[in-house]
């Protein structure tokens, strides 16, 4: 898949979003370094933190599915700000892929690319467990 496929897929999903109480509609694409993808959106609920984000519904996604290894993450938001991931996403993240690329898209598909060390400096990861 292209960059801009993936970038698409992850707006895809901001139709499917469920977020009537944020009304702030969040998709996300998921590529797996074999190149499958998969894709989530933020799922809300009337008890507020039962809640999930768009990115770690997609990584739950690829693992229940029996994918580890990450590629690139495309966040989508329909705001003017890019949409950028919240700090369990970031730590989610940071369990399966270290150095992921975090791609972050505004309304207008305009995208502002970082990686996770930039986001998540001096991380807690599996290793640190040793
Ligand atoms: N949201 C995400 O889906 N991803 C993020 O990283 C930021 C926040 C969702 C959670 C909630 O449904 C809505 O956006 C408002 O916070």
């Amino acid at each position: 898949m292209t960059r801009e496929e993936l970038k698409a897929a992850a707006m895809s999903m901001l139709d499917r979003a469920y977020c009537p109480y944020s009304h702030f509609p969040v998709g996300a694409a998921l590529e797996c370094e074999d190149g499958t993808v998969f894709t989530g959106c933020n799922v809300e609920n009337a008890a507020y933190p039962a809640g999930i984000c768009a990115e770690r519904n997609a990584i739950s996604h690829a693992v229940a599915e029996g994918h580890t290894h990450f590629r690139c993450i495309v966040i989508a938001g329909r705001g003017e700000d890019f949409c950028a991931p919240c700090g369990i996403c970031r730590q989610v993240m940071r369990e399966f892929a270290p150095d992921l690329e975090v791609v972050c898209l505004n309304g207008a598909g305009e995208e502002t690319v970082f990686t996770l060390p930039d986001l998540l400096p001096y991380s807690f990861g599996p290793e640190s467990l040793d």
